[in-house]
């Protein structure tokens, strides 16, 4: 789009100059004029060319100037490195006196998908919020039974305290396990967690890899250009 626009007020420029100049019919420039009339008046048709030249010019730049300090529409900022963690502790706005025992609360932190919650016995803990099965958020009804978290789609299980696995795809009948077949059986994330300020009286805070996001798209980008021979390869 730039180009285009220098190279049309480049074209304005031209006409302008060749009509001033060049053209049969056109009066001659004052300097030649000046040597054979004797006069040193100068041309209103010369005036005007001149008049038009500068403004031209003067669009183009301020085009040109404009483009080129507007942002790019599709700024490259991804990457296909591997991105390393970077392991943090973050504030979760949530008292660990505001959670009742067995109450859950679904959080997004620095990209995570999180669910703090209690046990039955008010031990606080948090877990991965998407269930390891097909990713279903585990905020939309899931149960804590003790210290277990039961999946509200196809009923797994797994333990708070270390994601372990319990029970996979059990209901409903024929169906939970028919659907647990096709994924391979996985343990729950879990994340460590503690509460802050003085003798835990502050925020629940959680530890989470705040690369996880970067990670994750460079990833994505890495196995988008493999696909189409543009990486190297690595990713298949
Ligand atoms: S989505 Fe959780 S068990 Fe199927």
């Amino acid at each position: 789009m730039a180009s285009r626009l220098v190279l049309a007020g480049a074209a304005v420029v031209l006409v302008c100059a060749v009509q001033a100049f060049v053209l049969p019919g056109a009066p001659a420039p004052a300097r030649l004029r000046g040597a054979t009339e004797g006069s040193s008046k100068p041309s209103p048709s010369l005036s005007i060319a001149g008049v038009a030249a500068t403004t031209a010019a003067f669009g183009v730049a301020a085009a040109f100037a404009k483009t080129r300090s507007r942002p790019a529409k599709t700024a490259a900022k991804y990457t296909t490195q591997t991105i390393l963690p970077s392991l943090a502790w973050i504030k979760t706005g949530v008292k660990a006196s505001e959670l009742q025992p067995t109450e859950l609360r679904a959080l997004t932190l620095a990209g995570n998908d999180v669910l703090i919650g209690k046990t039955e016995a008010g031990a606080l803990f948090c877990v991965g919020n998407l269930c390891p099965h097909i990713g279903t958020p585990m905020s939309e009804g899931a149960d804590v039974i003790g210290d277990v978290i039961v999946c509200p789609l196809h009923g797994s299980s797994f333990q708070v305290s270390d994601g372990q696995l319990i029970d996979w795809c059990v209901s409903p009948p024929v169906i939970g396990p028919l659907t647990g077949l096709i994924v391979e059986k996985k343990n729950l994330l879990v994340f460590e967690c503690r509460q802050g300020g003085f003798l835990g009286s502050g925020e629940v805070e959680v530890l989470v890899d705040t690369n996880a996001k970067k990670a994750y798209e460079a990833n994505y980008w890495k196995g988008l250009l493999d696909a189409q021979g543009k990486d190297d390869g690595t990713y298949y």
